[in-house]
């Protein structure tokens, strides 16, 4: 039985969806009905469908009181709608359903794990938020919450662990059971993940830490997801506050990737902590591995210190990135789009061994919805060019440049005549791992997006840009000489069964 509050939001979407004229959506990039959405929940296979649930509030494009949105899809790019999924209408979730995930029940249903929110006023007069780990059972459209929520509370955690911070619980099934990670702030006030272990996935106990911050990389770890990968055991985290590291990690909201080997308690010992994306607007990522054996990975495109500068008159927030299939390369974490993103290409135009030096335009090559790789070199191999730039989105007022220098090895991504009128940050630079001034640099556009991926995926770096649509033009520029290799295909996204 769906509660006023469900029924209240699903009123409003079924009122209110499209709110967006098509245009101004992205084309293949998950995006809410209307209002805000932040980081990717439940994202799972259900009766052989993939299903994203995501952070909602319908009602106003800023963060508010945290429902359930709810799509699903067959390949990963074609999404279909459905209805917001849970509302926080119980007394333990009052203040929010937050971020959790889902797995499918052996008798055919779909379980939802959450966090719930309940705030309660302070003697001081202050809030205090409680969170605990809650459950709700649907059919892949309608859910119930669990007559014994919460299923995990502070009783569960360790000496130490705060009430107040625990959250985002992941779930997975093995051969002996359910597990599930969740964030925890421990006593030293900065991140813990500790995984809980259940048989049922209704009754769950606690097992240990998976790995603990030790104010090593920011406070909070928000988020977590953890599964084996090419071998090895895969920790990813969102933490708050970060300290800036080198070029590695920048100063907010981060997104770690921890690669090692599990004991058998499934603690994690490190061998490699990296950045997952470069770019400014990623986090919160969470995984799935469909029957094929892929681990996919979506995550929210925007973070807590860029959403508040949104641009005036916009009328949904949020949207998530493309999927993207992740493996293990000389202990780094590999990300590609995923191969599904092939079969919406459209026209191809394609140049081998393009000599450059001063800014050039390619005939053919432009589009705001495109899959562009371009392949650089110095033409002549002992004589190295100083940098490289590929100009995106661009018209008379707007650019969007990415930027390669090979004696320093960092890409730097210049967004700041993407159409922001906020002074905030709008350059990142990263290091990469070229040699003798090759690069190989993929960018997915898609309206008011760049996702770019350097060297096969050895880096992803992931952009909002506000710029209009109709900055389309694309340009290449060297100082020094250099010989590339461009291909660009349109994405083609015919409206058809299934969209909204
Ligand atoms: C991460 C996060 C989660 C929380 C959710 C609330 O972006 O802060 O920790 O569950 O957002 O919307």
């Amino acid at each position: 039985m769906a509660s006023d509050k469900l029924r209240k939001a699903r009123d409003y979407e079924n009122q209110y969806i499209p709110f967006v004229p098509e245009e101004e959506r992205s084309l293949f990039h998950v995006t809410g009905g209307i209002g805000w959405i932040n980081d990717p929940n439940g994202f799972s296979l259900y009766k052989g469908e993939y299903h994203l649930f995501y952070q909602y509030n319908p009602y106003k494009t800023v963060w508010g009181p945290m429902h359930w949105g709810h799509v699903k899809t067959k390949d990963f790019i074609r999404w279909e709608r459905l209805p917001v999924a849970l509302a926080p209408d119980m007394p333990y979730d009052k203040d929010g359903c937050f971020s959790g995930s889902a797995v499918e029940l052996p008798d055919g249903r779909q379980l939802l794990m959450y966090t719930g929110v309940r705030e309660e006023n302070q003697p001081d007069g202050t809030i205090k938020p409680f969170q605990t780990q809650c459950l709700a059972i649907g059919d892949g459209v309608n859910y119930e919450k669990y007559e014994g929520n919460p299923v995990l509370t502070a009783e569960n955690l360790p000496k130490g662990g705060s009430a107040e911070d625990f959250r985002d619980p992941k779930l997975w099934r093995e051969a002996d059971g359910y597990y599930a990670v969740a964030g925890n702030r421990p006593a030293d006030g900065s991140g813990s993940v500790l995984l809980f272990q259940s048989d049922d996935a209704f009754q769950w106990r606690y097992v240990g830490p998976v790995a603990s911050n030790h104010c090593q990389y920011g406070s909070m770890w928000e988020c977590p997801d953890y599964f084996r990968l090419d071998g090895k055991d895969v920790l990813l985290v969102s933490p708050q506050e970060m300290s800036p590291i080198g070029l590695e990690f920048h100063a907010g909201n981060g997104t770690v990737c921890m690669i090692g080997e599990a004991n058998e308690i499934k603690h994690l010992i490190r061998e490699n902590v990296h950045a997952i994306d470069y770019g400014i607007d990623f986090y919160a990522p969470q995984t799935l591995q469909p029957p094929d054996g892929r681990r996919i990975m979506i995550a929210w495109m925007a973070n807590w210190d860029t959403a508040r500068s949104q641009p005036r008159g916009i009328r949904i927030f949020g949207q998530m990135t493309l999927p993207r299939e992740l493996s293990i390369r000389d202990g780094r974490l590999i990300q590609r789009p995923v191969r599904e993103l092939e079969n919406y290409y459209g026209e191809k135009i394609s140049y081998k061994n393009v000599p450059l030096s001063t800014e050039t335009n390619l005939v053919g090559v432009r589009g705001r919805a495109i899959d562009l790789t371009v392949d650089v070199r110095p033409a002549n191999g002992n004589l190295m060019y100083r940098w490289f730039k590929l100009h995106l989105a661009k018209d008379g007022e707007h650019v969007t440049t990415i930027r390669y220098k090979p004696d320093e090895g960092i890409v730097r991504v210049d967004r700041s005549r993407c159409g922001y009128r906020y002074d905030i940050v709008h350059v990142r630079n990263f290091p990469v791992y070229s040699k003798h001034g090759r690069i190989k640099l993929r960018a997915i556009l898609d309206r008011h997006s760049l996702e770019l991926f350097v060297n096969d995926g050895e880096q992803a770096a992931t952009f909002v840009v506000h710029t209009p649509v109709t900055a389309d033009v694309i340009s290449f520029e060297a100082d020094g000489e250099v010989l590339m290799d461009v291909e660009k295909y349109d994405l083609i996204f015919d409206k058809g069964e299934g969209d909204e």
